[in-house]
């Protein structure tokens, strides 16, 4: 089991006493899975001591969002850790002392759409916390799940923008057997939702071989519990839908609410 430290202070002192050391930060919010744990074994790969950050950061959730019923299992989190060096779970007091931080990061335009059009201010708490992360850890190399594309791009335009000196890496999606991309939020699932939710990889299946929105949203649309939210194909590069005459790689995304999940998921794919 790693150590557990809950203070900037605390943190600050055990990365100061291996100085010559590389880290490699892992962000995440708990409530851990296998998509997780390949984040963390890629961060094992890239530095001499890993740090994992388990904070349910409260300025990405928006008002009647699932802050407080977010899963939050610390001791099962720490039990799977063991490739970790240190774990960060600090509070949300230690955090935001002020009740919230005062300066914020504001996410570039893209923030606006797909998720953060259903989330208003999602990336841009999500990108301060990020910010946050770095500034106390002041790691080499953060890794990121591919999972979260939009958030993967945007932690990357910010650290570009901004000129933070850390390196962002991401890892594949990990995917069970059927092809459900692994969620804290699948555990919400029932049995004949989570069948459902097999609607989302397969829509983007669909779309890798046929390269047709109306074809796969019709995927999507043929499983009446599935709400779908969106489901496009956007640039890798600028992260906005691709015209009709694009060839080359691109990326799938889809989001729907299964009963009152909300599951998202995405694939590379090449427009021939
Ligand atoms: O992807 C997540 O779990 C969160 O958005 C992150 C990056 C840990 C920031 O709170």
């Amino acid at each position: 089991v790693p150590d557990v430290v809950e203070t900037i202070a605390g943190l600050r002192a055990r990365l100061r006493a291996t100085p010559q050391s590389t880290v490699a930060l892992v962000p995440t919010m708990g409530a851990l899975h296998d998509g997780h744990l390949a984040l963390v074994d890629r961060a094992r790969e890239l530095a001499d001591i890993v740090v994992v950050s388990i904070f349910v950061n409260p300025l990405q959730f928006g008002r009647g969002e699932d802050l407080d019923r977010y899963p939050r299992t610390l001791d099962a989190d720490l039990a799977t850790l063991g490739r970790a060096d240190l774990v960060f779970a600090p509070s949300a007091t230690e955090m935001y002392p002020d009740g919230a931080s005062q300066t914020r990061v504001i996410a570039g335009p893209v923030a606006a759409l797909f998720e953060g059009a259903s989330r208003p201010g999602h990336f841009d708490g999500v990108l301060t916390v990020v910010a946050k992360l770095f500034g106390i850890v002041q790691p080499q190399f953060a890794v990121f799940g591919q999972k979260d594309a939009q958030q993967l791009f945007l932690v990357r335009r910010m650290v570009t923008d901004l000129n933070l000196p850390v390196v962002v890496e991401a890892v594949p999606i990990v995917r069970e057997a059927d092809g459900l991309a692994l969620s804290s939020r699948n555990r919400f699932l029932g049995e004949q939702e989570k069948r459902a939710a097999l609607t989302l990889s397969r829509a983007l299946r669909s779309l890798a071989t046929s390269g047709d929105l109306a074809t796969a949203r019709a995927v999507v649309a043929s499983e009446e519990s599935v709400g779908l939210d969106y489901l496009e194909i956007v640039s890798p590069s600028t992260f906005l839908p691709v015209g009709d005459d694009h060839g080359g790689e691109a990326l799938a995304i889809v989001a729907a609410k299964v009963g009152s999940t909300r599951l998202i998921d995405n694939e590379a794919i090449h427009l021939g």
